[in-house]
């Protein structure tokens, strides 16, 4: 049967896990999905660089754009980041060139996923983004896909590890906010602009696109409530623990009477509760529903093994056949929705 044919834009911490999983699991691979799946050409910014992989076997682009309409490129696998640039360049020439699209590219997603999908959609091709939210936890396909029977009533939880990180840090070890920030960019888990990580922004992005899909609604960033961690004092730590609470950068979306609320913000929740017993980078999503009450899916959000087994979980969907946008719905009737009304709680 027929490859499915990767071309793959960024080698980085992602990009890396995708190369890796795509070689060592060849077989489980094409097993599952019925045919093989290849990686034909990649691209970064530094050939020579060691990335740990052998990529000689694999077709070089210096320029992703070139990557994206190559005719031996059947999905074009984005990895770069950032909202604008080469990552939007490259994805719109892939739909323009008639490829599929993976990415894990929450900001690019969270500011043209909409425009993007319709795209793709009016060229017969899919766009999907299931390692953006939430990194190694299937909350995207849980809500299109498991729960396309249910009214969604509230999607809440966790969404940034770096931020679950620094305030588990500051509670156990009762040390100051600057110190654990420190400590976080020693270990390399800030973001190059950490105010997307410590300023809601980053999880903010994913709650936004969580909105879209739980409510049918339009994807609106600008209408999230955002506050982020930097302002939270050990003091502030100590005395929720004093009253039993925990403090957490916590995403709430949930449609009232007055429209559809968004907020990303310190949220004090019960130390005894899931939420409040989440520790360091992991990430925890709750999804309310008519049929379901109450699901609740923990796992790793970010990192090289939990992002790409997300990254090709959507590949395998392709590679299967399944022809769905990730909004969970056609991108047309998306565009026709109500935008998110910014409704401050
Ligand atoms: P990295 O910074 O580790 O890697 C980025 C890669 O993109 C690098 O290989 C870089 O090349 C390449 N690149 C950057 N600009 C260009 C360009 N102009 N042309 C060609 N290649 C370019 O990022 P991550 O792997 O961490 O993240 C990739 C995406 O996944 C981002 O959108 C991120 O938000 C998302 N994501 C990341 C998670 C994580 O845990 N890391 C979790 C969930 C999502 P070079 O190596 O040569 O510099
Ligand atoms: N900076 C993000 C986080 C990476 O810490 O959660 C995963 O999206």
């Amino acid at each position: 049967s027929q490859p499915l044919r990767l071309g793959i834009a960024g080698l980085g911490t992602v990009g890396t896990g995708v190369v890796k999983i795509v070689r060592q699991k060849a077989n489980l691979l094409s097993m599952r999905a019925g045919r093989p799946i290849e990686i034909t050409a990649v691209s970064a910014r530094s050939r020579s660089k060691d990335r740990g992989i052998n990529i000689n076997h694999y077709a070089w682009e210096d320029d992703p754009v070139v990557l994206a309409q190559r005719d031996d490129v059947d999905v074009f696998v984005e990895l770069m980041g950032g909202s604008d640039g080469p990552a939007k360049a490259a994805t719109e020439a892939a739909i323009a060139a008639g490829k599929d699209v993976v990415t894990a590219n929450k900001a690019l997603l969270a500011h043209h996923g909409q425009a993007l999908a319709l795209s793709a959609e009016e060229a017969g091709r899919v766009i999907r983004f299931e390692a953006a939210v939430a990194g190694g936890i299937p909350v995207i396909k849980a809500l299109t896909e498991g729960l396309a029977g249910n009214e969604i009533t509230r999607v809440m939880g966790v969404m940034n590890g770096t931020c679950n990180y620094i305030l588990t840090r500051m509670q156990s070890a009762g040390l100051p906010y600057d110190v654990v920030f420190e400590e976080a960019n020693q270990l390399g888990y800030l973001e190059a602009d950490p105010t997307l990580d410590v300023g809601g922004i980053d999880a903010g992005h994913k709650l936004s696109l969580l909105a879209s899909i739980a409510f049918g609604t339009q994807v609106d960033f600008g209408a999230v409530e955002l506050e982020g961690i930097e302002r939270i004092t050990i003091q502030d730590i100590h005395h929720a623990a004093d009253l039993g609470f925990r403090i957490k950068l916590l995403g709430v979306c949930q449609m009232t009477g007055r429209g559809l609320e968004q907020r990303m913000s310190p949220c004090l929740v019960p130390a005894e509760s899931p939420l409040g017993q989440l520790e360091g980078g992991t990430n925890m999503c709750v999804l309310e529903g008519d049929m379901v009450e109450q699901i609740v899916l923990r796992g790793p959000g970010a990192g090289e093994g939990p992002t790409a087994s997300a990254v090709m979980g959507d590949v395998m969907d392709i590679a299967r056949g399944f022809r769905v946008s990730t909004f969970g719905m056609p991108a047309a009737e998306l565009s026709a929705a109500k935008p998110a009304q910014a409704v401050t709680p």
